[in-house]
């Protein structure tokens, strides 16, 4: 690690250091299916110029800096459009998925404070399915959380909701869609039972709602999930993901104001200037925000229906080749360009490591629940166009799969230490790092012993390792 720079360095040696810095990074080269969401060409560039020049805009101040307020009222009308919100319905542009997932929370614990203020230990009603930013918000805000089952298609239980249900309920959650299998929760029952109770319903499309709007102009059959659901109260929608704006975009939006003012946060008590915050940040770059508008103008809807045919053309294809095959099985016919899938009885996380040989980026992910581990696969237009090649791939890769493996004996029995309170410090993060053949935060080429131990691992005992992994990255 190197320290403060004692002299100061050209242009040039700066960003050839940045350039090799990039070099490992995932690239949007049309070989990972997962973590790109990029429309490539002309919007790239344009994403890039539009970030730039909004650089330097604080949305601490939109009297100071107006066109804070100008680029964010753009984006909130735009979702608002999108998400078929009616009169008096508001938005606010947030840092990503996360950020908007946490202020939907704290906007429903505050309202219902308001309302209900008897309520020491409000709950949200939450699909075992549903992004972990939920949890992560519910943690931060002290709101509980009350699991709800799924059905065989992955789809949130009405059954078991209902049957959930209690006076403290101040929330339910639905995903459009779920992000590991692609699938939309029943909103339009979820949001009535929500609203025979008189709690708020929010729904996450963070994922879809780029998407599903434009797959329903194409004529497919996207079940209802918008402000069009009576007893839809907030959603999320990411500009950062198929909004293809760079990172830092999202969006969230509120049926009517009140619910919104329960969002912001102001404070006058200390001897600075009052600060009055729509999000959890203070000072707030709207260089992503703009990019985004830029993104949403120069693509239009023409564009995002003609970027949703193609992803969903290669979805259709890549779906197809799973079924074709008896060794694999597609946990959930997705409602859109996203998907898992799992092997019959090979080993998973071997196939993942031959399909990272052929060159491709794949997201493996852990068994939790009722959701067995899979390989998850989300379409961009980058990789789209690779789908064949993809599936031919995989068909290869399932040749002399070996049958499922268990992680070694020896590895597990040293890692329960560190559920042990007495002996877990014994643990030193450096030499099990060095053990699993991590190097410099790098996981090594064939990664599938590591994948097994985690995915053998219980939850709690996952989270420390992880924990401890990026402790140790950042030590
Ligand atoms: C459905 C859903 N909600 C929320 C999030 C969290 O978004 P972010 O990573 O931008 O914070 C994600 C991210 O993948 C998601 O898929």
């Amino acid at each position: 690690m190197s320290g403060f720079p004692s002299t100061g360095q050209s242009r040039a040696s700066i960003n050839a250091s940045l350039a090799d810095a990039r070099s490992r990074d995932l690239k949007a080269d049309g070989r990972a299916f997962a973590f790109i969401y990029d429309a490539g060409g002309e919007t790239r560039e344009l994403a890039r110029e539009t970030y730039s020049a909004c650089m330097s805009i604080n949305g601490l101040d939109p009297t100071a800096y107006p066109s804070a307020r100008t680029l964010e009222l753009g984006l909130v009308g735009a979702c608002l459009e999108l998400m078929r919100a009616s009169e008096g319905a508001v938005g606010t542009a947030t840092a990503g998925g996360t950020e908007s997932v946490m202020l939907a929370v704290k906007a429903a614990r505050d309202h219902a404070k308001k309302a209900r203020p008897e309520l020491l230990r409000p709950k949200m009603l939450l699909p075992v399915t549903a992004h972990a930013c939920f949890h992560k918000a519910a943690h931060y805000l002290g709101v509980e959380i009350v699991p709800v089952a799924v059905d065989a298609t992955f789809r949130a239980s009405l059954e078991d909701l209902r049957s959930q249900w209690t006076d403290d309920v101040i929330l339910v959650v639905g995903s459009a869609p779920s992000y590991a299998h692609g699938v939309v929760d029943p909103i339009e029952g979820m949001a009535q039972l929500a609203r025979e109770h008189g709690a708020l319903m929010h729904v996450d499309a963070c994922v879809g709602g780029l998407v599903l709007p434009f797959l329903r102009d194409l004529g497919m059959p996207v079940p209802a999930f918008d402000f069009r659901v009576e007893g839809v109260t907030s959603m999320s929608l990411d500009l950062h993901k198929y909004g293809f704006a760079p990172k830092g975009s999202s969006m969230l939006l509120m049926r009517d104001r009140a619910l919104r003012d329960a969002q912001y946060y102001a404070c006058a008590t200390w001897t600075g200037y009052t600060i009055v915050n729509s999000t959890t940040l203070g000072s707030k770059s709207l260089a992503a925000a703009g990019a985004a508008l830029a993104v949403i103008s120069h693509l239009g809807r023409d564009g995002y229906v003609r970027l949703a045919r193609a992803m969903w053309e290669a979805t259709a294809l890549l779906v197809a080749a799973v079924k074709a095959r008896p060794e694999l099985r597609l946990l959930a016919e997705p409602d859109m360009n996203l998907f898992a899938f799992t092997t019959t009885d090979g080993d998973l996380f071997e196939l993942a490591d031959r399909l990272a040989e052929c060159g491709w980026h794949v997201q493996p992910t852990y068994g939790y629940g009722p959701s067995p581990a899979h390989i998850h696969l989300t379409i961009d237009p980058t990789n789209a166009p690779n789908a064949a090649e993809f599936a031919r791939d995989l068909e290869s890769c399932l040749v002399g799969l070996p049958a499922r493996m268990e992680p070694p004996q020896e590895v597990v029995a040293m890692l329960a230490l560190l559920g042990d309170e007495a002996n877990g410090a014994a643990l030193e993060p450096a030499m099990l790092m060095a053990s699993l053949g991590i190097k410099d935060g790098v996981l090594p080429a064939r990664a599938a012993a590591i994948h097994r131990i985690l995915d053998a691992a219980s939850p709690s005992l996952r989270e420390q390792l992880m924990v401890l992994f990026i402790g140790e990255l950042f030590a």
